[in-house]
């Protein structure tokens, strides 16, 4: 039997964490992400020696670029978005060197049997030998196109020296994902295959489980024993701002938010420990607590809320409607809020509710899973003060000022038995001192080292839609009645208040 610690393969790769020779080719390397995300952490990685002297990227988009002009737009992504920017010139000539562009149509094949060549030679010029990475940084519409067409080319290679990541999102719903997971399955082995879920690059999601699996004294109450409830938030002050296309289309925070980002932060809160950290164990049980959870509904209810912001006013300046933001369409209906409770139904979690909620146009920009814990079960204080005991609340805060806290109670240094709550603060910043990598830096690496822990498997990104599913039918098939409306620069729609019941609050962050 192999374990983790027995497989000197894993076990080189975790020490070392570089890369092997490898050509990384991008679909749609003219757009937003690549010069906003991957370059730079592309760049990062070779800063830091993660990325082998041979490691070669090629752009491919469609519009007539030559390779100087892409390097040379490369260049400028870097410059602005690259954490430690460009640095010494010589940094930057050797990293560029490795980069090409390739004029291409997704939806040509002869672009792919010309690719094919293209890679061929750059294995001969640049020492890559065969090793293979398909980035798909492309509309959602192209993904099907582009994994036929690989296929067709012979470019899908086998799990030792071909893999392919797949942007969000993934599918439009449960049956959409099923097909494109058909379409992918047609063509590459599972194990070549990372879907990208950003949120699972970030150090402090990571840090979940280390801190449930690497502590002793937190497992014993993460349940229903201890736990009132968890609130799971991710809170935006920005608007749909120029993506209002793609946000009418995909169907607003629903299926931009919540049956990714959410359902990931809600499965690795309430996961059963893995025997081992590898990406087939750990997803295990990601799918055994999705597959668990449902959405809370008392017969013809759901207990969920959908919204949409109005005007208003975000750190003093005013801001427009969702209506009024550009390339809207009229009368959208599109959610830019969404509230939700769900149950998770196994032995851990039963009576515990949790809360979900993200939008746009908050008054802050915050992400945070908090676990409330059930109250004292006995009063002894006199009632003056204990009137005002407050149950201990843990936060994980994920962005911004990333760390952890924990609420207690406290006696106020004064003559009587007055309390107050107080917090017990981590900040990663103050402790480590470092900087923290990009989401994209962590993920890309990891690809590139064939881990795929931190990406969705098919069964993952299914169990995710299933949970979702009950809501989208219940408002794509309803009347658009039920969308509230939000003042900019508020807490979201007053019905998310009623999801809450039994006194508790959302929490004001
Ligand atoms: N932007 C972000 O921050 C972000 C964040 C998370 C996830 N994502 C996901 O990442 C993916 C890419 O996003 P993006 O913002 O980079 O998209 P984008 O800016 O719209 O870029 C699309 C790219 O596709 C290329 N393209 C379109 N049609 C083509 C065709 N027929 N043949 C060849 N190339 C074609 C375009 O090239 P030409 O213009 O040269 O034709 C362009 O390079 C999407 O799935 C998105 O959901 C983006």
């Amino acid at each position: 039997m192999t374990t983790a610690l027995s497989n000197p393969l894993r076990e080189g790769l975790r020490l070392e964490r570089t890369s092997k020779p490898l050509i990384l080719t991008i679909f749609g390397a003219s757009g937003d992400l690549t010069a906003r995300k991957l370059m730079p952490a592309l760049y990062e990685l070779s800063r830091d020696r993660r990325l082998p002297a041979e490691f070669t990227v090629v752009g491919f988009a469609r519009r007539p670029w030559s390779t100087e002009e892409f390097r040379e737009r490369m260049k400028e992504g870097v410059s602005q978005f690259a954490r430690g920017k460009i640095g010494s010139p010589q940094l930057w000539e050797n990293f560029v060197r490795g980069i090409y562009y390739f004029e291409g149509d997704l939806e040509d094949q002869q672009s792919y049997v010309q690719l094919a060549d293209f890679l061929n030679k750059l294995d001969g010029e640049r020492g890559t030998r065969g090793n293979r990475a398909f980035y798909l940084s492309t509309a959602p519409s192209y993904f099907k196109p582009i994994i036929e067409n690989l296929g067709q080319a012979g470019l899908s290679g086998d799990v030792h020296n071909t893999r392919i990541v797949i942007e969000k999102p993934f599918g439009r719903d449960l049956t959409t994902a099923q097909g494109l997971n058909g379409v992918v399955q047609n063509v590459f082995r599972e194990k070549q295959v990372y879907r990208i879920d950003h949120y699972l690059g970030k150090e402090t999601v990571q840090n979940l489980l280390v801190f449930r699996f690497a502590n002793a004294i937190f497992e014993p109450i993460w349940n229903h024993n201890y736990v009132d409830h968890v609130q799971i938030t991710v809170a935006e002050t920005v608007g749909v701002e120029n993506r209002a296309p793609y946000y009418d289309e995909a169907g607003g925070a629903l299926r931009d938010m919540v049956q990714n980002h959410l359902m990931q932060l809600l499965a690795l809160t309430a996961m059963e420990p893995p025997a081992a950290f590898e990406a087939d164990t750990v997803r295990d049980e990601k799918v055994k607590v999705l597959r668990a959870t449902s959405l809370a509904r008392t017969g013809a209810l759901y207990h969920a809320v959908r919204g949409q912001y109005t005007g208003g006013w975000i750190a003093g300046e005013p801001v427009p409607a969702y209506q009024s933001e550009p390339r809207v369409v009229s009368q959208a209906q599109t959610a830019s809020y969404i509230a939700a409770k769900f149950w998770i139904q196994n032995w851990r979690w039963e009576g515990v509710p949790f809360y979900l909620r993200t939008g746009k146009r908050l008054p802050k920009r915050v992400s945070e899973i908090a676990l409330q814990f059930r109250k004292v079960p006995h009063q002894l204080f006199p009632s003056n003060s204990s009137n005002q005991i407050n149950p201990n609340v843990l936060v994980l805060r994920i962005q911004p000022d990333e760390g952890i806290s924990l609420r207690f109670e406290a006696k106020r240094p004064v003559a009587d038995v007055s309390m107050r709550s107080v917090n017990m603060d981590f900040r990663y910043g103050n402790t480590f001192e470092v900087a923290t990598p990009e989401a994209y830096e962590r993920l890309l690496l990891d690809c590139l080292l064939g881990d795929q822990t931190l990406f969705t498997r098919a069964d993952e990104v299914e169990a995710a839609w299933r949970v979702v599913m009950p809501i989208i039918e219940h408002w794509e098939n309803g009347s658009a009645q039920d969308l509230t409306f939000y003042e900019a620069g508020s807490w979201g729609p007053s019905a998310a208040s009623k999801l809450m019941e039994s006194g508790r609050q959302w929490r004001r962050l």
